[in-house]
């Protein structure tokens, strides 16, 4: 078959699950495609419908309605075809306690019935940086070299489109990089990549296209750079001569927060506000700016921006004139069991 437009299309996909207590509706008519080498991003609020969306492509959830295809094959009418053209990293680290690494990728490449002149197992290990760990079991890994085995794990039938549901969660400044610098390199040599992640800052270092997804919809799906730039929020933090003990009278009209004695951290709108104006406020406030940096928009300020509603939790964090979240959304806590969730391979 020659090489598709499109590494993944969904079109009117819908996922009701059914729960004790009612259902829950974690894809509605969702449309989505995700061109051919592309690096794409998944952004949403937790519980947006990332998973879902990524365990229909994986075969691991049953859609309710609508189709998929990848690279070309429709998951339900071809599945042998959709399944050998995805590696996906699944969000949950689940790898077999009896196998070593080096056996994990065995095991995988003879479910995908690679013959041994087929497989790569030492250059995928090498790959991912487990070459010393190719005879270790899984509970002598650390959480970093066991996401790196999950990889791994995705990559042995050398599929050209790899999914990664949250690969750095939880993972280290360095392993971090490392896998970065993996993914960019799988994509340079054509590999298209997706992956989902709650940090701005991955989305915006490693993906050329970004969807944003909020309760099972489509809300965005655009060039990482417009994307941002379309952002009307912009931070500053001033760093101030003296101690603050609250925020100073005279900024009641502005986001405002203190992030320690010395640190006063502004939100304000672009279209509405001159930063001119806003450091005129706050020197009219008593404030002597010492420092200044820019602060730049997070993930919750774009599901702000786009949905106009934000959905996360605003934990209590230092004091705030008008309360936001930060950083990663809260959890809605665990999802309960699919009843569709096929079983085995
Ligand atoms: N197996 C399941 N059974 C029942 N409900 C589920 C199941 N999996 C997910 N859900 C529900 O479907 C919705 C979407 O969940 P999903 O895991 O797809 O979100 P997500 O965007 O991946 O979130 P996160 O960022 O937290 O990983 C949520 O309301 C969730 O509670
Ligand atoms: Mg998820």
């Amino acid at each position: 078959m020659s090489q598709p437009e499109n590494a993944i299309e969904a079109d009117g996909l819908r996922k009701v699950y059914r729960r004790a207590g009612g259902q829950v509706v974690a894809l509605d008519h969702f449309d989505l495609t995700i061109p051919r080498g592309s690096f794409f991003g998944l952004l949403g609020p937790n519980g947006a419908g990332k998973s879902t969306f990524i365990n229909i492509l994986a075969g691991l959830v049953n859609k309710t309605s609508g189709n998929a295809a990848i690279w070309g094959y429709d998951i339900v009418r071809e599945p042998r075809g959709a399944r050998l053209s995805i590696g996906v990293v699944p969000q949950e680290l689940v790898l077999d306690p009896y196998f070593t690494a080096r056996e994990a990728l065995e095991a995988q490449a003879g479910y995908f019935g690679l013959r041994k002149h087929e497989r790569r197992t030492a250059e995928i290990l090498e790959t991912v940086g487990l070459t010393a760990e190719a005879n270790t079991y899984p509970r002598a890994l650390s959480g970093g070299m066991r996401r790196r085995l999950m990889v791994a794990k995705a990559l042995v039938h050398s599929p050209p489109v790899v999914i990664l549901d949250e690969p750095t969660a939880g993972v280290d400044v360095e392993l971090r990089q490392q896998l970065w610098s993996h993914l960019r390199e799988l994509n340079a040599r054509g590999t298209t990549v997706v992956l989902t992640t709650h940090y701005l800052e991955e989305a915006e270092a490693l993906c050329d296209t970004i969807a944003i997804i909020d309760k099972g919809k489509l809300i965005a799906c655009e060039p990482t750079t417009s994307l941002i730039e379309r952002l009307d929020i912009k931070g500053l933090v001033i760093t101030s001569a003296e101690d603050m003990t609250q925020i100073p009278a005279g900024l009641e009209g502005i986001e405002a927060e203190l992030r320690g004695p010395r640190h006063l951290a502004l939100r304000y709108h672009r279209s509405e506000t001159e930063i001119g104006q806003l450091l005129d406020m706050v020197r009219r406030a008593g404030v002597t700016i010492r420092d200044l940096s820019t602060d730049e928009p997070d993930l919750e300020d774009i599901f702000l921006h786009l949905t106009g509603t934000g959905d996360a939790e605003t934990p209590e964090t230092g004091q705030q004139n008008s309360p936001r979240s930060e950083g990663i959304p809260g959890r809605r806590g665990p999802p309960g069991e699919d009843p569709s969730r096929p079983g085995g391979p």
